[in-house]
């Protein structure tokens, strides 16, 4: 059905800045610099700088962000990675295609890890930990970063929802030995297809993964180190992503008006649970607004019914689909955000009149 407000806008994305796009696409494409070239380095070192770390290395997709850092980090078989099960799959295949056992624990109502979660989840044969700042707000960086230190862990953050966003005036991607980034086309920065990149400010791990998505090969001597992947961030989407990481300030600003005027509209209507805001730590990049209700199937029925599309991120806990074969690590919160959540429509396009008519339908489904 076409939405009178729809989740995401990408036509109405294109259509403001295609000059700018178009520009970079076919400069890129003229100058034939197609793998590795100016564009590429440009766009890394700008996100570093972004990040405010000394190094960023662009790869194929968010998953191999994760992937390669795990593998840089020496994770092997037999090593348990913490982690939580709110997330998207691919935070935990990534652990398990390093031949690792993920072990999933609880959220708090941040819907992100829950430190005390992670300490207790700790044994012997742990040896990373993937804090994932989900929705587009961090983890509370400064206990899990004290937890990893005291039992001498490695912190690979999944930072895919929250470029931009800070905790204590200190960006997603700049805590732990990496940071891992989705450039995926809905993503906060997103280019026109899979790329991601790891942020560090550790230059052997940066040479790592820099031979890691080239085959293993360092390309100045052309050796082979080891057995590597083709997970390249393709030139070409690096020069849209430098397009879009100029404008990326302004859009997560855009991006906290929206969810301070859906705060406003929706405080106290029905059992809502909005984001919370109570917190002058964080400064969220909401790349989700996510609300919660007990009557969430019916609420997001009525508001497809009033032309709305929103989303559910996600529908089941990960270990109930069951090919995974992960065990089911009984996290009761998990399993009730998975019925209570919903995200409303939210981008760098989405307009004031859209949080009001969206308001307005949620209002009336609750009155
Ligand atoms: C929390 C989280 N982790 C990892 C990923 C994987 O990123 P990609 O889709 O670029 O592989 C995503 C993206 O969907 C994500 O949302």
């Amino acid at each position: 059905m076409a939405y009178t407000v729809p989740f995401v806008n990408a036509r109405e994305h294109y259509r403001r800045y295609k000059t700018e796009f178009e520009n970079a696409i076919v400069t890129t494409l003229a100058n034939g610099d197609l793998v590795m070239r100016q564009q590429l380095r440009d766009f890394e070192q700008q996100l570093a700088e972004f990040c405010g770390v000394s190094h960023a290395v662009g790869v194929a997709s968010g998953y191999h962000a994760l992937h390669l850092s795990l593998l840089a980090a020496g994770v092997k078989a037999g090593d348990e990675v913490i982690t939580v099960a709110h997330t998207f799959v691919a935070t935990i295949s990534a652990i398990v295609h390093c031949g690792a056992t993920p072990v999933l624990v609880e959220v708090g109502d941040d819907y992100n890890m829950i430190p005390a979660a992670f300490e207790e989840a700790i044994t012997p044969r742990t040896r990373a930990v993937i804090p994932v700042h989900l929705n587009g707000r961090l983890c509370d960086m400064g206990a899990i970063m004290s937890v990893a230190r005291k039992h001498n862990l490695i912190v690979v953050e999944d930072a895919a929802q929250s470029l931009g966003a800070t905790v204590d005036g200190e960006k997603a991607g700049s805590f732990g030995a990496t940071g891992c980034f989705s450039f995926y086309p809905f993503k906060i920065l997103g280019c026109f297809g899979d790329g991601g990149a790891i942020t560090t400010n550790d230059p052997e791990i940066a040479k790592a993964i820099t031979r890691l998505r080239y085959n293993g090969e360092d390309r100045q001597t052309g050796e082979y180190h080891f057995h590597g992947y083709t997970a390249l961030l393709d030139n070409v989407q690096a020069a849209v992503l430098s397009v879009k990481l100029a404008h990326l300030p302004r859009w997560i600003e855009h991006r906290r008006t929206i969810a301070g005027r859906y705060h406003e509209r929706l405080a106290g209507v029905g059992d809502l649970r909005l984001p919370k805001y109570d917190d002058d730590r964080f400064a969220d990049a909401f790349q989700n607004y996510v609300i919660r209700t007990r009557k969430r199937d019916a609420l997001r029925k009525h508001l497809t019914d009033s032309g709305v599309e929103t989303l559910v991120h996600w529908p089941k806990p990960v270990w109930e689909h069951k090919a995974l074969e992960l065990t089911n690590p009984g996290l009761s919160n998990t399993e009730s955000i998975c019925r209570e959540v919903v995200s409303l429509p939210m981008s760098a396009e989405t307009t004031d009149e859209q949080v009001d008519a969206v308001a307005e339908a949620i209002r009336r489904f609750f009155a």
